[in-house]
């Protein structure tokens, strides 16, 4: 199995909007068996809540369910995935933190690296914001191209 953790700050906005729509685009290209998606944030504010109402309205309205529960990231998780996508620049700080011994660094990637050119570089956050339409976007475009990604890299 592929495992694909995405990371944000709180895991209740970013990460798992990413890890509902790559879980779906996954299952829609009938990869379920050989890929799975899963998140956490770098932060332990909201642990045990569900998603906010504003990521679960997104994902709904795109024919997405989602039943995670935040949790906090740990260094197994880091250890267990193959890819490691962040949603900001202060979660790869945070996470190279949380990674000392730079275990991780061929791992770590910015979601929005995987976006088309002229995409910004990070996913903002709208847990402040409230732009929830404008990340899904964001995070959609940023999925698709990961998923082309994993799948060139692995000959899926
Ligand atoms: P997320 O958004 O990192 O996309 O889940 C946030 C959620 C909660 C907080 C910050 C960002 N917070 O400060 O509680």
């Amino acid at each position: 199995m592929i495992r694909v953790l995405f990371v944000c700050l709180g895991n209740i906005c970013r990460s798992p909007m990413a890890e509902g729509i790559f879980q779906h685009l996954v299952d829609q290209a009938g990869l379920s068996d050989q890929i799975e998606a899963d998140s956490a944030g770098t932060g332990n504010w909201h642990v045990g809540e569900r998603a906010h109402r504003g990521t679960l309205n997104v994902l709904r309205r795109h024919g997405i369910a989602y039943d995670g529960r935040a949790r906090q990231v740990t260094l197994a998780d880091l250890d267990q995935a193959d890819y490691v996508v962040a949603m900001d620049t202060d979660n790869v700080y945070d996470l190279r933190y949380l990674d000392r011994r730079g275990r991780l660094d061929s791992k770590l990637h910015m979601l929005l690296d995987f976006a088309p050119p002229g995409s910004p570089p990070e996913v903002p956050d709208p847990f402040y914001e409230g732009n929830f339409e404008y990340v899904f976007n964001l995070v959609e475009a940023g999925c698709r191209g990961l998923l082309d990604h994993i799948r060139a890299e692995r000959g899926l």
